[in-house]
């Protein structure tokens, strides 16, 4: 074996001031800290996540950053009502779906961090914003991709790029020289993982590095009123690469929902200070570019399996819009031991919860079925509204018997099998009209009182069972 040894210390090993350095064990998902190494995340519960970090007094590295002063702000308390009023200015962007999950535009200072799966648009959609901004200086900060890959991805996008810098550039001191330089309206981060502070010593993607360079990226997009968008990995599970602190520290949370093999991207928010979070974007993935789909409806249902039997059309709410989604079921005899339940797109728990009310009140004999269910389109609806089209599409795969034509269902279904009602009714009763459906099946609880005629015939149904014997 050889040694290197560099000023008589082997290289890797840290030199004199060793004795001073100070390491910590930091859980990966949470950023809990631990002097010794544990198997188990005393915080989080997560298994094998401890790594050894160097870490420094935090004190010490909040007040050695390179991106300006701290927030302008007093040591003194004052009166809420003399603290300069904001504008409440945001900038809207071309691209209308990124508005809404944005709430209503691009809050200026804001820090919005972009999650979800590798491969799945997150540098297309922040590089189409870069580029749609025609009249700001926007600055992309690639620490993934060289400037001849991002230069390709522009010329697919085929949009202007006189007014848009990239900077290939991974350590934040080299990057905030340049944005000093530029100067730049807004800038994009792509991303957080892979960008270091020399003032930490710990590796690129570790939890103390993500912490201290999102926090130097927060500290100048507040001292400077400028937008910084930053891209975030994520893990195996599905959650944002590095410690909750850093969903803690920025303002807006969007994350990609779906996986990359859909042909719709869907954009949710999961936190927002300057607006909802209900809201969701929904994007095509085209040869150039993610298309925005203002009228979402008339893709999701493709109505081509409307007459077979298991297809079941629910209706959501996401955000102000009023979805339509296909709900398809495979019930068959499980063939070996224990049934097999799957979902896609639905909770399993709650789909358990449907089969034994199935079971309980309405005589199916689930508990030897195989149970397959999937929300078509790719789209994942927490919304209780569609436990009637689940329950109804299960029936139906059942019984072998296709449910009538240009039928939709909307409700909540209790433990005791009823139906119970649903909010905002009006806004679906609406559409359903509007894309041709001709029932639509409620709750006998909804009050159904001023609301406008609509060309549709609604049918309120107290009990599951009522109606699966009504439509069976
Ligand atoms: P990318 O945006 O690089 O994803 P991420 O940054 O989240 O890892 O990649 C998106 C995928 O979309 C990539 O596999 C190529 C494809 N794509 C298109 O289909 N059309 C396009 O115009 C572009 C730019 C990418
Ligand atoms: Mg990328």
């Amino acid at each position: 074996m050889f040694f290197i040894w560099e000023n008589g210390f082997k290289l890797g090993k840290h030199p004199p001031l060793a004795a001073k350095i100070k390491t910590s064990f930091v859980c990966q998902q949470c950023g809990s800290q631990s002097p010794k190494w544990i198997g188990k995340c005393p915080a989080c519960d997560a298994w094998n996540t401890y790594v050894e970090e160097i870490i420094d007094s935090p004190a010490k590295s909040d007040q050695r950053t390179f991106s300006g002063s701290a927030f302008k702000h007093s040591a003194k308390a004052v009166l809420l009502s003399d603290v300069a009023e904001q504008r409440g200015e945001r900038w809207l962007c071309p691209d209308a779906e990124l508005n809404r999950v944005l709430g209503g535009g691009i809050v200026p200072g804001s820090l919005v961090l972009l999650g979800g799966e590798p491969g799945i648009g997150k540098s297309t959609l922040l590089l189409q914003l870069a580029l749609q901004l025609k009249d700001f200086r926007v600055l992309y900060i690639s620490g993934e991709e060289s400037e001849a890959q991002v230069r390709m991805r522009a010329d697919r996008l085929g949009l202007p790029m006189q007014h848009c810098y990239i900077l290939t550039e991974t350590e934040t001191t080299a990057i905030f020289r340049q944005i000093q330089q530029i100067e730049p309206q807004l800038i994009i981060v792509d991303s957080i993982q892979t960008v270091f502070s020399p003032l930490i010593e710990s590796a690129p993607g570790s939890v103390s590095q993500i912490r201290q360079t999102a926090g130097e990226f927060m500290r100048f997009a507040k001292d400077n009123h400028i937008p910084v968008f930053l891209v975030g990995h994520i893990t195996k599970d599905g959650s944002l690469a590095g410690p909750k602190v850093l969903e803690h520290l920025v303002d807006t949370v969007l994350q990609f929902e779906g996986d990359r093999h859909h042909q719709y991207r869907i954009v949710r928010t999961l936190k927002n200070r300057f607006g909802s979070t209900s809201e969701l974007a929904i994007y095509e993935m085209q040869g150039g570019g993610l298309r925005e789909v203002s009228n979402p409806n008339e893709l999701l249902l493709t109505r081509q399996m409307a007459q077979s039997n298991g297809v079941a059309i629910g209706s959501t709410i996401e955000g102000n819009r009023s979805l339509f989604c296909e709900i398809q079921s495979l019930v068959s005899t499980a063939a070996y031991g224990t049934p097999q339940r799957s979902s896609t797109g639905f909770d399993a728990k709650r789909l358990n919860m449907l089969l034994a009310v199935l079971e309980k009140r309405c005589g199916y004999r689930m508990g030897s079925q195989d149970v397959f269910l999937n929300i078509a389109g790719g789209l994942r609806v927490e919304d209780p509204s569609i436990d009637l089209a689940v329950c109804m599409s299960m029936a139906g795969s059942f019984n072998e018997l296709p449910l009538p034509e240009n039928a939709v269902f909307a409700g909540e279904i209790g433990l005791g099998g009823e139906i119970r009602p649903v909010n905002r009714v009006e806004a679906r009763i609406a559409e359903a009209a509007r894309l041709g459906f001709t029932h639509i099946y409620l709750s006998a609880f909804n009050n159904l009182k001023g609301i406008k005629k609509h060309p549709i015939e609604i049918v309120q149904v107290n009990r599951l069972d009522e109606l699966i014997s009504l439509l069976f």
